[in-house]
């Protein structure tokens, strides 16, 4: 990795930034052999082709064109802000662009043998340096190896592979089919670099289900939470209407204290339905609304209104679901468990709003269960709402010792001090930390 040093004066416009960026390198397999036998009119057109997709695609998953050059290209996710699901989009913008190009058909007439254009990929994550508005090409400049880096895993890959570092992808390689992990020594590269074939999504929707694949680690703590959770079902169950909403930050253990709830509510005279949204693919209005219609697919003695929503036109879908979460309150009580309720879009807000109003004018046992990250600004769904809130927070001391000592009985007390205290009680870190740990043998970084 090319190394810069901080810039010595106080404004330094043209020095740039360092940014954790995810870098996808993709390029046209074969295209040396195509622009021979290809008319060079016909070329520029695929070429125009080409990039038409690229500028759609990239974009739809959050990502920006840092470069075109002939037919390759190199977007970034994570700028300007890193998000934690940058290596998934990447994955996801590559996966969509070759099946676009995979559809792509070249003009002209085409050789006998040719079996149809095709990508191949890299995708790496790394710190980059990054030079805004270069005003001669009007696209920002990347310093720093790990641009390389994507460059050179696209090469390794063959027609229409895509190869994603585990730097790029780590947790989130379980939103995806992959091959096994492998080794690669890379030009320009001093350390062996691990990674993937990605081949297609994987069936996972939530990172707490990728979590699950993984395997859980032992619960520890929330009995003071999961009381009052138990309360609040104890109240549902007894007539009456109520929300709740969990709020902490990302890992914290919102979904986990949930899952571990809704485990034993599965032992109570209560139907559950579980439904999530989504930070950005869920182009569908109403996705967990829509979630729990779909689990409600093999209900026996199923009501009327069931067969009226799973029927219904786009236009009058939210009142189906409505009038249907409504008659099964009617008929037993209902608990509503909507995760991620901070990506959640207008529809199901509104609809979250209805179910609880209609409910307590009807007196329905029903109870509504959010969980959601603190928004700057307002709250989405419980904003104009006396839901009530349990604020969930850090594991305890003791809490996340008990978590690190189950995931690693074997730990040296020095790693475990370490993981605990880069950590500062978030169950996903400490899981991270000592999944790194794990792999290392013994070297957690400090
Ligand atoms: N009390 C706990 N005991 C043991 N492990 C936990 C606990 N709480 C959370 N974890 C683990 O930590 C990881 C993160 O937890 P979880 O997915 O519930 O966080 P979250 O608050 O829902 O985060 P996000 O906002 O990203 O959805 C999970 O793999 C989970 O199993
Ligand atoms: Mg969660």
């Amino acid at each position: 990795m090319t190394e810069f040093s901080a810039p010595a004066t106080a404004s330094p416009p043209a020095v740039g930034h360092r940014r954790l960026l995810t870098l996808l390198f993709v390029d046209l397999s074969g295209s040396t052999a195509m622009a021979e036998w290809m008319e060079a009119e016909h070329y520029a057109t695929m070429l125009a082709g080409l990039r038409a997709l690229y500028e759609r695609i990239v974009p739809h998953h959050g990502g920006v064109i840092a470069r075109i050059q002939g037919d390759g290209m190199l977007a970034v996710f994570g700028h300007p802000e890193v998000r934690e699901d940058d290596g998934r989009r990447a994955t996801e913008a590559a996966l969509e662009l070759h099946a676009a190009v995979r559809s792509l058909m070249p003009p002209g007439l085409l050789p006998a043998g040719f079996v149809g254009l095709t990508l191949h990929s890299g995708i790496h994550a790394g710190v980059v340096l990054v030079n805004e508005g270069d005003q001669m090409r009007g696209r920002f400049e990347l310093l720093g190896n790990a641009p390389n880096i994507a460059a050179r895993l696209a090469e390794a890959a063959k027609a229409d592979e895509i190869i994603a570092s585990d730097e790029s992808l780590g947790l989130q390689s379980q939103f995806f089919e992959t091959g096994p992990r492998f080794v690669l020594q890379l030009r320009g590269r001093a350390t062996p670099l691990a990674a993937y074939r990605v081949f297609g999504r994987a069936a996972v929707g939530r990172r707490f289900e990728a979590s699950v694949r993984r395997g859980l680690a032992p619960f520890v703590g929330r009995c003071s939470e999961l009381t009052r959770l138990d309360a609040a079902l104890a109240g549902a169950l007894s007539g009456r209407t109520l929300w709740l909403g969990l709020r902490a930050g990302a890992g914290v253990g919102k979904t986990r204290l949930t899952e571990e709830f809704l485990r034993r509510a599965a032992d109570q005279a209560c139907r559950i339905h579980r439904g999530y949204c989504e930070s950005y693919l869920s182009a569908e209005p109403l996705q967990p609304f829509l979630q729990m219609l779909r689990g409600m697919a093999s209900m026996a003695d199923a009501p009327p209104e069931l067969f009226a929503a799973q029927h219904s036109p786009p236009g009058q879908r939210a009142d189906a679901l409505l009038a249907l979460l409504l008659a099964l309150a009617r008929r037993t009580p209902q608990l509503v468990f909507i995760d991620d309720l901070q990506w959640a879009d207008d529809a199901s807000l509104r609809l979250l709003h209805r179910l609880r109003t209609g409910a307590l004018a009807q007196s329905l046992p029903l109870l509504l269960l959010s969980a959601s990250r603190p928004q700057p600004g307002m709250l989405p769904g419980t904003h104009d709402d006396p839901a009530e809130l349990i604020e969930l927070p850090p594991l305890t001391e003791l809490e996340a010792a008990r978590a690190v000592q189950q995931l690693l009985p074997q730990i040296d007390p020095f790693i475990a001090a370490e993981v605990q205290r880069h950590a500062g009680g978030n169950p996903l870190f400490i899981e991270e930390l000592c999944h790194a740990a794990a792999d290392a043998g013994e070297g957690l970084v400090a």
